[in-house]
Formats: structure tokens, sequence, C-alpha cells
């Protein structure tokens, strides 16, 4: 058993973690600095934080030297995250670890498959150091080539993460429906992908992103979509603007119907958090509820097929 778990909270959003761990009845062991939560054994992987270190251990920092050759002792890849105090102490530590390249990802390429500890000073003679970790990225800092002309917004960026996030993704063949999908962001990546597209919205979408193979559009109602006639569907994907339980009703409708085999979805607060919603889309089977970097007061909520055959929950 690991002696601490750290959770990295969702910038802005410290109050929710606290409050969901709190809930989930984790004895927590206070705050280092404004993100990192410390916290008793054992690790969930809660939704507002972006990233979690699963076994993190405080170990003893006599010299700089030392400190990083206990951290290389226990495996190569180590991202600093930042501490409160003795900044220039743990930057001296940070120089002699091995490169780690914290390049932007250029979409579609995957995240690096190897993992990346992370750690921070506790103080002049203690860090914590966690190899294992939730997020490939740095703290859950997902970072993209980003691409500032063809997609109509910057939407895209969290269908991008999400997708990067999973080791399944849409392509050649696949069918997908975008909800609230104007201006086009998400239905660009998805027929960038290579897949079928349709693009449903009463607003509408950018002409180049029409135009695209592969996408069609229909300047509709979401919730007038009938599973059983407009499925099924490889993906439903929705980004439409709406309060938290009238997705949770969509979503539910598709999931009974078995009309769509994986989902990936963004609920969206209005005013406060709305931890009834949360709870109810996360305890949803074979699903996944998180706070994207690119996410703003939103959760993404995911659901894949394989996910719900068994071989997650
Ligand atoms: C945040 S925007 C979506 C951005 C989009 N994902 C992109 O990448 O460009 C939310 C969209 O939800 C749409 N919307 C709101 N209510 C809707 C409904 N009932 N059915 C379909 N779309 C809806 C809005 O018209 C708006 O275009």
């Amino acid at each position: 058993m690991p002696d601490t778990v750290g959770y990295i909270a969702a910038e802005g959003f410290a109050a929710e973690l606290e409050g969901e761990l709190a809930r989930a009845g984790v004895r927590l062991r206070g705050w280092h600095g404004d993100r990192l939560l410390l916290a008793e054994p054992p690790a969930l992987t809660p939704a507002w934080a972006e990233d979690v270190w699963f076994d993190a251990r405080e170990l003893p920092v006599p010299s700089i030297k030392q400190a990083a050759r206990t951290l290389k002792g226990l495996q190569r890849n180590w991202a600093l995250l930042t501490p409160p105090a003795h900044v220039r102490r743990a930057n001296l530590i940070a120089q002699q670890l091995p490169h780690v390249s914290m390049k932007p990802l250029a979409f579609p390429e995957r995240p690096p498959a190897a993992p990346l500890g992370g750690w921070t000073l506790l103080d002049e003679g203690r860090l914590l150091a966690s190899p294992g970790t939730l997020s490939p990225f740095p703290h859950g800092r997902a970072g993209f080539v980003e691409d500032r002309e063809t997609p109509p917004n910057r939407a895209y960026l969290k269908l991008w993460e999400a997708l990067s996030l999973l080791d399944q993704r849409p392509g050649p063949g696949d069918r997908c429906l975008d909800l609230g999908a104007a201006p086009g962001g998400w239905t660009w990546v998805l027929a960038s992908l290579g897949a079928q597209v349709t693009a449903v919205d009463k607003a509408e979408l950018a002409a180049r992103v029409t135009a695209m193979p592969g996408v069609s559009v229909r300047r509709d109602s979401a919730f007038a979509l009938d599973p059983a006639r407009d499925g099924p569907v490889d993906w439903l994907c929705s980004d439409v603007v709406c309060y938290p339980d009238r997705l949770y009703r969509l979503v539910t409708r598709w999931l009974q119907a078995g009309a769509a085999r994986n989902f990936v979805c963004t609920v969206k607060f209005q005013g406060a958090t709305d931890v009834a919603a949360m709870d109810a889309f996360a305890s949803l089977p074979g699903s996944r509820l998180m706070h994207l970097h690119h996410n703003k007061h939103e959760l993404t909520w995911v659901s894949l097929k394989r996910w719900r055959a068994g071989s997650h929950s």
C-alpha cells in the first residue's frame, strides 16, 4: 500500500475536488500548494482531478545529487510539480534528471506510453514522488500542436484530448453522431479521422466543415432524435448546451436502446456544480467522468462498449 495519494485539482476547481473526495469518504491530509491535495489510500479517480499520483511516497533529500539519484532509481521519466516553496532547489534536482520531452502532441499522434511519474518538494529535506500517475500528460496538462486555421473554433481541443486519453477512437467505417455540432470543431475532428459524421444542430455549421467527405448535416434538435430510427451508431458525441439532467435522459435512452457503442459527451454546469447529476453520470456502468484540461465549468462523460462489457467500470 502506498503512503499517500496525490490528486491534482483541475485549475479553478479545488473546492469541487475536495468536496468530491470528502463525499466519497476519502480521508484528506491537506493541500500542498493550491493544486495538490494529499489523501490516504486507496486511490480513486475523481472527476475534478486532472491527474492522480497513485503511489506517492516521501523520500529524504539529503542533497540535490542524492535526490536525483533516488528518483532515477525509481524510474526514468519524471515531471516536477512546482512546489509552493524551495522552487530553486526543486529546479536544481529536476536539471539532474533525464530529459523528458514535454512537446505538444500532434494529434492523432498518441501520448507517450512510457510511465511518467510526478514529484514535488514537501520541504527542503523531503520530496514526494509517485512513479504511477493517471495521466500520460505532465500533471494532466494536455498540450497539442494547435490548428489555428481549419477548425472553426477551439472546441476541437476537448475532443482531441478525450480521444488521446482513450485507447480507442473513431475511424473509417465508423458512424458518428455529433450532437450540438455547430460551428463544427468536433465534426471536423471526426471527419478528419475518416469517420462518417451526422452533425446535428439547429445552428449552422461552417461551410468548410460541411464540405468534408463523410459529413452530413441535420438541422434538428438533438433531443428529437430517436435511437430506434437514427441509430445504431458507433460513436455518440455531444457538446450540446443543456442542463445535465436533460443530457442524462438523452444518453440513458441511447444506452438502453443499445443504439450507440461509445459515448463522449460534455456535461455542462450552469451556475453551481450539479453534484446529483455528477453522481448520476458517474454511476452509469462502464463509464468515466473527467475534467479535461480543455474543459471549462463542465465535465466529459465517456462510456465505451468495451468497458460496459466488463473490462472497466
Ligand atoms: C458549445 S457549442 C458546440 C461546439 C461544437 N462541439 C464545435 O466543436 O464546434 C453548443 C451547441 O449546442 C447547440 N444546441 C443547443 N441546444 C441544442 C439542441 N437542442 N439540439 C442540438 N444542438 C443544440 C447550440 O446551437 C451550439 O451550437
